[in-house]
């Protein structure tokens, strides 16, 4: 069966719903939160009142977009974590909702395996196995795919994420939130050699990203001292240099998870995966070492609902349905 799912996302500060028919996703209808661009970082609290007022409204019209009444539609997904609890309460309520209205069935999927099947959303796809870094502000893993829903992390960071050391080290620079793409802007225009910053030293393919945050806080600090202008006078230099060095973490990761498994169809997912250091690093690899690499489209690289459609398709076409009780999960592993 081609089955017709709307899936809906709201696992942080993105309140999206997407229609997938047979296996082909026909919209993405995103409303971002700009509630909590002055407070510096997403407030949980305010995500969750902002995906109340705005999930009606962003189901209706990826409804009406695709031109399908609900009673065209097979199943209902969301996502079911990780994320903020408050936050998925509020998709994962919607969508029983519309399940028992409809009498339809229900699909939990996990975010993260979401952000590697998005890969399957456009062309060109990846094929099994292959290795995913998935980058964003929430998280920063290795996932080792074998097939749709055979997906393993081998790597995880231990602390923050990449995004949130793209993000805090912008804070601490006085850019505002989310800082990472600001970070990519000025880091085009400076010398990535000008300053050095320490390397962590994690087995296996695991990362950290706490220490470098504390050390870009004291190597800011000291400089300030000697110079109270030093920020504004080296901002591309600072920021080309700290991106150099996080996108230099992270591919130290991905190549020895590619030269240990073997695998060279390597593929980045999440908010990080923008980053245009971290695009033409992974194209200088993929040269060097005969990688097939795959980049979704920026819209499917974000929290997206399209991505929570994909993993739902497979999920129906192997008969994977939640039942009623299903609770939303915080901390949901792959
Ligand atoms: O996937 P995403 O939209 O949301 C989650 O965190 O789940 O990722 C957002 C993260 C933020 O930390 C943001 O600063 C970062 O992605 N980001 C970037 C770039 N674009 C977005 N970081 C570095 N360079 C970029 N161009
Ligand atoms: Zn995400």
């Amino acid at each position: 069966m081609h089955p017709v799912i709307l899936a809906i996302e709201s696992s942080c500060d993105e309140t999206s719903a997407s229609i997938i028919q047979h296996g082909k996703v026909l919209n993405n209808v995103i409303a971002s939160q700009a509630v909590h661009q002055k407070y510096g970082g997403v407030v949980p609290e305010l995500a969750s009142r902002a995906h109340q007022q705005y999930i009606y409204q962003v189901v209706n019209e990826a409804m009406t977009s695709a031109g399908i009444s609900t009673s065209l539609l097979n199943a209902i997904a969301f996502t079911k974590g990780p994320g903020l609890l408050g936050s998925l309460l509020v998709g994962v309520s919607f969508a029983k909702g519309m399940a028992v209205a409809l009498d339809i069935p229900l699909i939990e999927v996990n975010h993260m395996e979401a952000h590697v099947l998005a890969h399957f959303i456009a062309d060109p796809k990846p094929s099994f196995p292959f290795l995913c870094l998935t980058v964003s502000g929430g998280h920063t893993q290795i996932v080792l795919i074998d097939d749709y829903l055979e997906m393993k992390v081998i790597g995880e960071t231990r602390d923050d994420a990449v995004g949130e050391a793209f993000d805090k080290a912008a804070k601490i620079m006085g850019l505002p939130y989310p800082g990472g793409p600001l970070v990519d802007q000025y880091a085009k225009k400076g010398n990535s050699e000008a300053f050095q910053f320490p390397d962590t030293n994690i087995p296996g393919y695991d990362f950290s990203f706490s220490g470098i945050k504390t050390a870009f806080l004291y190597f800011l600090r000291d400089n300030k001292k000697l110079d109270p202008g030093f920020v504004e006078k080296n901002q591309h230099d600072i920021c080309a240099s700290l991106q150099k060095h996080l996108v230099g973490m992270l591919m130290r990761k991905l190549n020895k998870a590619s030269e240990e498994t073997g695998i060279k169809q390597i593929a980045i997912a999440g908010g990080v995966a923008a980053n245009s250091g971290l695009r033409i690093s992974l194209q200088e690899y993929a040269k060097k070492n005969n990688w097939k690499i795959f980049i979704p489209d920026f819209e499917y690289c974000t929290d997206n609902a399209a991505m929570i459609a994909m993993a739902a398709h497979y999920k129906f076409i192997q008969n994977k349905f939640s039942d009623l009780h299903v609770a939303p999960q915080a901390n949901l592993s792959i």
